[in-house]
């Protein structure tokens, strides 16, 4: 993949080539050339800070761009105090997501003060609404170079653009039905990552901006993700997350080598020296029967799995545009429990859709008793421009929707307080993640089921799997020790 590539054997001399990924080797190497001009030949090491926000696909590209920079020799920097660049990869799907990069950027414009040759990029899923960029152009000039989330791969090309022309350079496509491959990443672990299986979205729940700012379902061929997989294996990876917006609807956009879902992790779990596989996020709607029972059959797969409710209500769940009715979700519980008695169950919730009464809000309350769920992510409902229920127009006051979400989170934590217990005694397998933060001399690591383990143990451990006895439990982790 792209290791094999050799950039600096590129001739600037010619025209940059129209074909993807060529096209963006060629800008690396450009753009290497005018960083070692620019900075290196000063004696200066030019300093990259990435700002990651949003979810796990936010995070994959956040890698991508990162990967492009580095090998353009960018160094990482952890503050944007001090950085040559800073690049923001921005989240839209809740307004306090959006609000937050506005003073963001207010902060940013006190730094360029400063250094006026500081470069800064705004990509990613904000960047992909029109009226954010209307106002960057309008409001902050001091921003260098804007671009979206169909083509951050083209990160090093917009950067030579802005060094060349000294112009604001604003690169935005609706959508798109092409999949670049083969560029660098920059993992933020060693041992693990997440892999795109799939771009976009199709189903329009109405409360979401995710189909406006990530364009329509497009599906990597199954042979460039296994070769993808293999390769982090071959570098260290032993966990892998397969990603998309709803990767139980992986593969019908393709016309080629059609797989279904099932059938790709079954593929994945074949890979040697992969340890562990995930996914996410799973739409109710679209989990087959066959993916249960890959799940139950694949010795690698995780058995926890994220599986959003948004409500427990029926008639909420239609006006979401969700196709799934409470009835149906708890017999997809029974079905997974069933399969799969031990399974781990987190969900996301969004409390106060517009037209939601006490009784629809009770709704949920019962889902959440009847599934106990391990973990659950709550949020409030914030109206995003462009959707349709921001039209609609018995908003629910936010006097009751905060009485709501609180009278849920208190449930949802008691019984994942609970929940958690049920391990306290047992050995179980640990994928050890970092150094603990709080606690000097320990380590911090995930079970299969993604509850995090707390234990006595030093870097040499970051990695790998160990198996480590549950002591303790504390509301949503464990206390433990290792064992040989
Ligand atoms: N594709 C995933 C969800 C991605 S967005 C799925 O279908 O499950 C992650 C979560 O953000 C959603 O599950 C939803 O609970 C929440 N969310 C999305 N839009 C929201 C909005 N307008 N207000 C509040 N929460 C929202
Ligand atoms: Fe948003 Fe629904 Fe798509 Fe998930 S499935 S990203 S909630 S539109
Ligand atoms: Fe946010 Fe975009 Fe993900 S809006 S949640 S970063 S797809």
């Amino acid at each position: 993949m792209f290791n094999e590539i050799d950039i600096d054997s590129i001739d600037l001399s010619l025209p940059a080539p129209e074909e993807e990924p060529n096209r963006q080797y060629y800008y690396m190497k450009l753009l290497k050339k005018l960083v070692k001009e620019k900075y290196y030949d000063k004696g200066k090491t030019p300093l990259v800070y990435n700002l990651v926000v949003g979810c796990q696909m936010n995070a994959k590209d956040s890698e991508k761009i990162l990967g492009i920079l580095l090998q353009c020799g960018f160094v990482e920097t952890d503050a944007e105090d001090g950085a040559d660049l800073v690049v923001y990869n921005t989240c839209t799907i809740r307004e306090n997501a959006n609000l937050k990069v506005y003073g963001r950027l207010g902060y940013l414009n006190s730094l360029k003060r400063v250094n006026p040759d500081m470069l800064i990029a705004m990509a990613g899923c904000m960047m992909q609404e029109k009226h954010v960029v209307d106002t960057i152009k309008k409001k902050y000039r001091f921003v260098d170079v804007v671009f979206g989330t169909h083509n951050i791969y083209k990160v090093a090309e917009l950067l030579c653009e802005r060094l060349t022309t000294g112009n604001m350079v604003i690169d935005i496509l609706e959508d798109t039905k092409q999949i670049v491959e083969n560029l660098p990443a920059q993992l933020k672990f060693p041992f693990k990552c997440g892999v795109n299986i799939m771009y976009g979205c199709n189903n329009f729940c109405t409360f979401c901006i995710v189909p406006y700012v990530r364009g329509r379902e497009k599906s990597r061929n199954v042979d460039d993700i296994i070769k993808e997989i293999e390769m982090h294996v071959a570098d260290g990876v032993v966990e892998v997350m397969l990603l998309g917006q709803n990767v139980n609807s992986y593969g019908n956009d393709l016309k080629e080598n059609h797989i279904s879902f099932a059938d790709l992790i079954r593929r994945v779990n074949e890979i040697e020296g992969l340890k562990r596989i995930r996914f996410m996020t799973s739409h109710p709607k679209d989990l087959s029967d066959d993916l249960i029972q890959a799940m139950k059959e694949c010795d690698k797969v995780c058995k926890y799995l994220h599986l959003p409710l948004q409500s427990g209500s029926s008639a909420m769940l239609k006006r979401m545009n969700r196709h799934y009715t409470k009835e149906q979700y708890l017999t997809l519980v029974d079905k997974l429990r069933a399969a799969m008695p031990d399974i781990t169950l987190s969900t996301d919730i969004i409390v106060g859709f517009p037209g939601e009464t006490e009784e629809d809000f009770l709704e949920t309350m019962d889902v959440v008793e009847k599934v106990r769920y391990d973990s659950a992510f709550t949020f409030i409902y914030s109206k995003r421009t462009g959707t349709p229920a921001a039209s609609f127009e018995d908003q629910v006051p936010m006097r009751i929707v905060k009485d709501r979400f609180d009278r849920l989170l208190n449930r949802i934590q008691t019984i994942a307080a609970e929940k958690t217990g049920v391990l306290v005694g047992r050995c179980e397998e640990v994928l050890v993640e970092e150094l603990n933060d709080h606690i000097d001399g320990y380590v911090t690591g995930r079970l299969d089921n993604n509850t995090l383990v707390h234990f006595p143990g030093t870097a040499d451990l970051i990695g790998k799997i160990v198996n480590v006895k549950l002591n303790e439990a504390k509301g949503f982790y464990y206390l433990g020790e290792c064992v040989k």
